[in-house]
Parts: C-alpha cells; structure tokens; sequence
C-alpha cells in the first residue's frame, strides 16, 4: 500500500475526493487540473484536510509536454483519471468538444504513462455506457448501448483501455462506472462545486434551499416506479472515493482490466431524494413538475456485488448522510464566499 498517485481532474468534484480518500489511505497524491470545471481554491483546502503536500500541476491532459513533464519529474506509481467533460445535455451540443476532451485526454495520458513505464490506471467511467437498462440492478455484463455523447466517450474509452490490455499483460487498468454520486466529505470543507451550472440532483436541490434558484424541477411524474418520479441508485462521495483505494490496491495484487459498479445497489427517487434534503437542511423546498426529458430513463440502479466480492468494498453511507454532508458543505462554502 502506499506510492505516489496521480490524480487527473483532482481539483473537481470526484477527483478532490479520491486526493483525500487516498491520502488518509497513505498515498502521495498529485493534482493535475486545467481547471476547466473546478477552481485552484480547492488546494489548500485539500492540503488542510490531509496534511499533505499535494503537488499541483495546472494542465491539460492532452499537453503532452506537460504530461512528459509530470512523469519525468515525480515517481509516479498510478493515476486515477477523472478529468473529462461530463455534462449530458453540452456532449450532444458540442460532440467533438468532448471526443477531444474525454477520448483524446485518455490517449494521450495512457502514451504518457506507457512512455513512462506507468501501467496501473483507473478511470473514471459511467453507468451511462449501459443506457436504458433491461432489468435492475445492473450488472457490468449487461447490454451497452450508451443513449447520449457523453456516454459514448466514456465507452469508447473503455474500449481504447481493453484493447491496451489485450496487447500489454502488464497493464492494471481500473474501469470503475460510477452510478450517482451526491453528498460531501463529512468536513464540509470540499464538495460539489462545478464552475458550470449544476445538472445533478443534489446540487440542484442545495441552491433551492440557499436560495439561489426558485424551485427544483421534477422531470416527469408518471415513470413507472413508486411515485412515478424517477428512480436513481445515489452512491455517498466519500464510499466512492473508497471504491478507488480499494481498486487500486486489488490492481497491485492482479494484472489486466477489472470492470466495477460502484453504487450502493439501491434506488431512491427523486421525490424521496428531496424529502432527504428537507430534513437535511430542516426547511421545505418548492418543486415544480416538468415533462420528462428526451432519453431520461425510469430506473437506473447498480448490481455492485462484483465491487463488493473483489475488493471487499462496499457503499454504505445512505441518503440522508448524503443530503446532511451535501448541505454542510452548502452553508461552509457559503460562509467562505
Ligand atoms: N459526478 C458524476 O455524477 C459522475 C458520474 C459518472 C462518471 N463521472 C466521471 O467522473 C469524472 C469526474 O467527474 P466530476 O463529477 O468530478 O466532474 P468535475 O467536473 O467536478 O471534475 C472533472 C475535473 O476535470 C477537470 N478537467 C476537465 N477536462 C480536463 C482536461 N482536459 N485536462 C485537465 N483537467 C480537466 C475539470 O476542471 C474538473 O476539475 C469525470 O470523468 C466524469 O465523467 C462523474
């Protein structure tokens, strides 16, 4: 255990943190960021809460110079990479944008670290690759057939890494297909905080409550589910950032590709996930119902035993620890701005 990782996209919301997840875990995290949807302010907020150093490397990963750079003057044992574009509704606007971004940045980090001699990678996927699921919960070998831009870059990088593995045995790569991520460290001193405007649930429902947005929009009413809105499996922050010690760890121990759910293997919907945020927060919110959106499905929730069984990791904070960390680091960042 232990070495130094380099995590790309480490300013934003996932990346900041897996920094902090590994270095409580005795890791010596590096942050490479182009700030593209996070801020520099993160840092010393991350040095605070771990102590540690953390190296930043202000870039873009597809600079190859800078990749170059960064490996040839940091012993780099792994890299977690989380830097990518991931807003749905943007990918299909502005498809080149994110193939460059989200597909071009992984080709040329894996170049770099092949160039470097590098070969544990985790990267962060999507269960967007699965599209409209079949059945619930969903397990990896389930039919792929990603429904937007976005998830289609998230499997073609997917596909890009297998195949690296197929002609490289060396290669430790980490496929990990987050479900819903939501909630904040328990400090309150890092979360969600996109430079764009929010497009998740919970951040959604944090400026209804702070009074920066009127209302939450419900899309849809009449999924077939309990209460007709839809249905999402809400994994805590601080459980995924976990999932990527433990990948990393079990990558030490085997070689080759492991493909990994990380969710909790429940589904909550959105008018439960609202109901959370107003006993969070101790104020009602006002929602208002709107159409379903074009290619929204009814209920996307995870089968993550495989997580579970390989890496003897398991998701377990649930949805009012996610809305209570969600709405802490709300009223902190408030209070900082
Ligand atoms: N949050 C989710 O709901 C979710 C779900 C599934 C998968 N993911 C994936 O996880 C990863 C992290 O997502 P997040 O929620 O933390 O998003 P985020 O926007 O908060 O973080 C991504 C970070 O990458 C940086 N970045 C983007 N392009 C870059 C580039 N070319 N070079 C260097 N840095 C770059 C951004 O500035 C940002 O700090 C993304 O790849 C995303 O697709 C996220």
């Amino acid at each position: 255990m232990g070495g130094t990782v380099l995590v790309t996209g480490g300013a934003g919301y996932v990346g900041s943190h897996v920094v902090v997840a590994l270095a409580r875990a005795g890791y010596a995290p590096i942050v490479l960021d182009n700030f593209a949807n996070s801020s520099a302010t993160v840092l010393p907020r991350l040095k605070h809460l771990t102590g540690a150093e953390l190296p930043l490397i202000a870039a873009d990963v597809r600079d190859r110079a800078a990749l170059a750079h960064t490996f040839s003057t940091h012993a780099i044992d792994a890299v977690v990479h989380c830097a990518g574009l991931k807003a749905v509704g943007e990918g299909e606007a502005q498809p080149l944008a994110y193939y460059d971004n989200n597909v071009g940045g992984s080709i040329a980090l894996a170049q770099a670290m092949i160039a470097a001699g590098v070969n544990t990678l985790i990267f962060s996927s999507s269960a967007t690759v699965y599209g409209q699921p079949e059945r619930n919960p969903v397990p990896e070998d389930a039919p792929l057939r990603p429904a937007s831009v976005y998830g289609r870059t998230k499997r073609a990088v997917e596909l890009i890494l297998e195949d690296l593995a197929a002609a490289d045995a060396s290669w430790r790569i980490g496929l990990l297909r987050y479900f819903n991520p939501a909630g904040a460290d328990a400090s309150g001193e890092i979360g969600e905080a996109p430079t764009n405007v929010p497009n998740n649930l919970v951040p959604i429902l944090a400026d209804v409550a702070a009074g920066r947005r009127p209302c939450v929009d419900v899309f849809g009413d009449d999924y077939p589910t309990a209460d007709g809105t839809g249905v999402r499996d809400y994994i805590h922050i601080t459980d995924l950032a976990a999932g990527h010690v433990a990948a990393l760890a079990h990558l030490a121990r085997q070689s080759g590709v492991i493909t990994l759910n990380l969710g909790i293997g429940r589904g909550c919907s959105v008018l439960e996930v609202i109901a959370a945020f107003e006993r969070a927060c101790g104020k009602p919110l006002a929602r208002r119902a709107a159409p379903r959106r074009p290619g929204d499905i009814a209920i996307c929730c995870a089968d993550p035993a495989r997580a579970n069984a390989l890496l003897g990791w398991r998701a377990g904070l649930d949805l009012d620890a996610i809305c209570a960390d969600a709405w802490r680091w709300q009223v902190n960042s408030g209070r900082r701005a």
